[in-house]
């Protein structure tokens, strides 16, 4: 097997898409070097300390500006080695001067089939616009509100759906499986961009085994 792939995870909360990472890729595909907080109280951090997994927290109120704040948390991500970041959960914006230093190495999970309903409270604004469809999507973090290039994206069908709490229960496994898978992806240097369509990400099943697939 080849080298695993050295990644940080950015949280804020919960941390379930944290977990579903240090179940399936942590110590296969991919290395979990670096878990850093928004929030001092996120339960996240106790996930990844369970792992002994290094931790860290990076609290905007520490900070003269959300530039410093990104600087400074570059800088550790940067010294524990970790060569993607996914955001998992993470509430803040980043910089583009923090984008730059990790070039197409920032991925996150959106409750939500971009580009529709981006941001903030995505399932809300779902269930208020009336669809039927709804769905996860994981792709590369760009200087915009969710616009980067889409990696992975599946949809489910609730036609009925009227609670935030129902909705987010039926896409949860998905984000957990799709946050693994394209990590897993990216670790087998199986996502290529399109010639024909720089946005577009092929995903190159010839070198990647059927578990990642
Ligand atoms: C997920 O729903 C994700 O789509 C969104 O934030 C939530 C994080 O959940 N970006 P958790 O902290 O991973 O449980």
């Amino acid at each position: 097997m080849s080298e695993r792939l050295p990644i940080a995870v950015l949280v804020s909360g919960l941390g379930s898409n944290l977990q579903a990472l240090l179940d399936t890729v942590h110590g296969r595909e991919a290395e979990i070097v670096a878990v850093a907080s928004s929030a001092e109280d996120a339960t996240a951090l106790d996930r990844a300390a369970a792992r002994d997994v290094p931790t860290a927290v990076f609290a905007r109120s520490l900070y003269a500006d959300r530039d410093a704040r990104d600087a400074a948390l570059a800088d550790w991500l940067a010294q524990r080695g970790a060569r993607l970041v996914v955001l998992a959960g993470y509430m803040e914006l980043l910089g583009e001067e923090f984008l730059e230093r990790f070039p197409e190495g920032v991925i996150n999970v959106h409750p939500s089939l971009l580009p529709a309903f981006p941001g903030l409270r995505a399932i809300e604004q779902a269930l208020d616009y009336g669809v039927k469809v709804f769905g996860v999507t994981v792709h590369f973090v760009d200087a915009g509100m969710d616009t980067g290039p889409v990696i992975l994206q599946r949809s489910v069908e609730l036609p009925d759906a009227r609670e935030p709490q129902e909705v987010l229960a039926a896409l949860r496994p998905l984000e957990h499986a799709m946050l693994a898978q394209a990590v897993a992806l990216i670790a087998a240097g199986a996502l290529r961009a399109d010639p024909g369509n720089p946005r577009r990400r092929v995903i190159d099943l010839e070198s990647v085994g059927a578990h990642v697939a």
